[in-house]
């Protein structure tokens, strides 16, 4: 298997709410250390904070509904069509809380990226910062990965460690997680984006490193 090309740097960003990590992708582009444009940002609810943080910076921020589609495929298809009409050549899942099917990630093999705030496969799903505190472990992250259609089980691009602490809380946790999430997120697309790296087995190989 040859290593995969460099992407065309359109990206695609898909929220549910606040944004934050959102926020660290404009920044990084703003700051010119993140090549790249963001194409579009879309979000299943019309009330996420991240949409003004989109129009903000002068991007096309887009709420599509899943309401008034009849089910998932169909909403998965209409958001496809919005990605292709806006050239996205990559897709970056920001807290976006809706699982995302077939359609959509058929037609961006490989070009589908997530952040997950646990050190995965430890603790997918929801809630990973309270599944962390609960289980007792002593260290955890954030992880982002390719997406494939097993839910937080897609191949490893980075992951960022944090300690936990005796006396943390589901909140004090998360906020040391996502200093991590803010950092790694815009280096993992800068990483995929490059290209010179294949995916073996779950591995995902970088050959060519660039730095
Ligand atoms: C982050 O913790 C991310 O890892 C998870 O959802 C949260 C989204 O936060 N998938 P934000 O909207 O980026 O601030």
């Amino acid at each position: 298997m040859t290593p995969a090309a460099p992407v065309r740097r359109h990206l695609a960003v898909l929220i549910s709410g606040r944004g934050s990590n959102l926020q660290s992708i404009l920044d990084a582009v703003a700051e010119r250390r993140l090549d790249a444009q963001i194409a579009v940002v879309v979000s299943n609810r019309p009330d996420a904070p991240g949409l003004a943080r989109a129009r903000a910076a002068g991007v096309e921020a887009v709420c599509v509904q899943p309401r008034g589609f009849p089910d998932r495929d169909a909403y998965d298809r209409a958001l496809l069509e919005l990605l292709r009409a806006r050239g996205a050549d990559l897709v970056c899942l920001a807290g976006f809380m809706r699982l995302v099917g077939p359609p959509l990630i058929d037609a961006f093999p490989q070009r589908m990226l997530n952040i997950h705030p646990s050190l995965l496969p430890a603790f997918p799903g929801l809630h990973a910062q309270r599944q962390a505190l609960e289980h007792g472990v002593r260290i955890s992250g954030a992880t982002v990965h390719l997406v494939t259609p097993q839910l937080d089980a897609g191949p490893i691009v980075l992951q960022a460690a944090v300690p936990v602490h005796d006396d943390d809380t589901v909140e004090t946790l998360s906020a040391r997680i996502l200093v991590e999430e803010h950092r790694i997120y815009p280096e993992a697309i800068r990483i995929v984006l490059a290209g010179g790296w294949m995916v073996e087995g779950r591995r995902f190989v970088r050959h060519l490193r660039d730095d």
